[in-house]
């Protein structure tokens, strides 16, 4: 590491310029799946305005009608700098890079070059629920090995899904989730390196989801999946996608280690027909040039978390929170509220306090009983949230609980 992503950086909080009544003008999914009346906290995108160095890199392009296809590796230099700077990882190498569309269809990309239909797939339950639906639908099937009580990687669990995985002599891989969405588990060196080793002695392949990666708490240290020892034959994505809210802006890159290139080469061409244009071009300028506008999201998340697990304790003290190192998600552990029934809490929640949390069911084994919190908002919201969410528990139903 060459600097903490948490210096100070001038830049002002990024939650803070866009007030409720403009979110609601956004015609995004967050804004639009649910009635005016319910506050949005669910899916990954970020009440922020763009990065001002994203914001020019655009509007240069639609100046000059730079609205063609895709050309060239400078996505992939603005990673590998910026993987350089940021985590102190000289290893990407550019010549064994490749622009998918999205890290989703990279992952699926990725699959298909390591593993056949029928294979299996392993991923630590509870996890993001596109995990699930996007390797069944290509034919493969999803075999779990749920993080231990502790929310981290339990090595036994991971050999023993990779031993069922292989039998018979079949491939297999395993989808990394690092950080994870949605427990925020920031996975260590020492912990990736066990995986590496576990992967190559089983003849697993590991693809690693590396989405949320600049987007750490109070200073921890991402660690990329491909500079660990022992990792050399894995592949990655990565984007500018989740840290600078870019999610309609369609591009992310896929990275082999020195001993996965020659999959890599194997991807069809077509593949890179898939990116938009504008998507890399902002992609790039945010990698390039977000930097400042990082850090100030990174201390206003660390502020935003402080927040949650203090309001919680205050006003909903039977719901677990842990915050995690990475990622603007909070993983709520509503086991202990009364709801009766089995009740989903996101549905308790929704019904009756109008704030939409991620149910935690289709996140697989582990997640009844949880909701997932979107923290990428103003304070205010975050406060509103919770009394929303406080106000759904009010037995008498009229709405009128005690609220932060
Ligand atoms: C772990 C993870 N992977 C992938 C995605 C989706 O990325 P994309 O839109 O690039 O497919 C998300 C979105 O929240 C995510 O959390």
């Amino acid at each position: 590491m060459t600097r903490s992503p948490h210096e100070p950086s001038g830049e002002p909080n990024p939650f803070r310029a866009l007030a409720l009544d403009r979110l609601r003008c956004r015609t995004s999914v967050k804004w639009r799946a649910y009635p005016d009346d319910v506050l949005p906290m669910w899916v990954a995108e970020m009440d922020v305005p763009l990065a001002e160095p994203v914001v020019r890199a655009l509007t240069d392009a639609l100046a000059l009608g730079d609205t063609g296809y895709p050309a060239g590796t400078g996505y992939a230099e603005a990673l590998a700098g910026f993987a350089d700077k940021r985590w102190g990882w000289d290893g990407l190498a550019v010549e064994r890079t490749a622009i998918v569309p999205d890290v989703m269809l990279g992952v699926v990309e990725m699959l298909k070059l390591v593993t056949g239909p029928g294979d299996s797939v392993v991923v630590n339950s509870p996890v993001y629920p596109p995990f699930y639906q996007f390797v069944e639908h290509m034919d493969r099937r999803v075999l779990e090995a749920p993080l231990g009580m502790d929310l981290r990687i339990d090595l036994d669990a991971l050999e023993e899904m990779f031993r069922q995985a292989t039998a018979g002599g079949r491939r297999a891989a395993f989808l990394l989730c690092s950080p994870h969405n949605p427990t925020g588990t920031l996975h260590t060196s020492d912990e990736l390196a066990a995986v590496a080793a576990l992967a190559e002695r089983h003849g697993v392949r590991v693809v690693a989801d590396e989405i949320h990666a600049p987007i750490t708490a109070g200073g921890a240290e991402f660690v990329p999946y491909l500079s660990v020892p022992g990792a050399e034959s894995g592949l990655s994505l990565m984007s500018a996608s989740k840290a600078w809210n870019l999610a309609g802006l369609k591009a992310a890159l896929a990275i082999a280690g020195p001993a996965a290139a020659a999959d890599l080469a194997r991807l069809p061409e077509e593949v890179s027909h898939g990116p938009s244009h504008l998507g890399v071009i902002a992609h790039t300028a945010a990698l390039r040039d977000g930097s400042s506008w990082l850090d100030a999201l990174l201390s206003a998340l660390d502020d935003n978390r402080r927040l949650l697990a203090d309001l919680l304790a205050e006003h909903l003290p039977a719901i677990t929170y842990r915050p995690g190192e990475a990622t603007y998600l909070a993983w709520l552990d509503c086991r202990a509220l009364d709801l009766g029934g089995g009740a989903d809490p996101a549905d308790v929640f929704l019904r009756r306090g109008r704030v939409a949390l991620s149910s935690g069911i289709p996140f697989g084994t582990g997640g009844a009983g949880h909701v997932r919190l979107n923290l990428a908002t103003s304070p205010e919201l975050i406060r509103e949230g919770v009394r929303r969410m406080a106000t759904a528990l009010d037995r008498d139903g009229t709405g009128e609980g005690p609220g932060p």
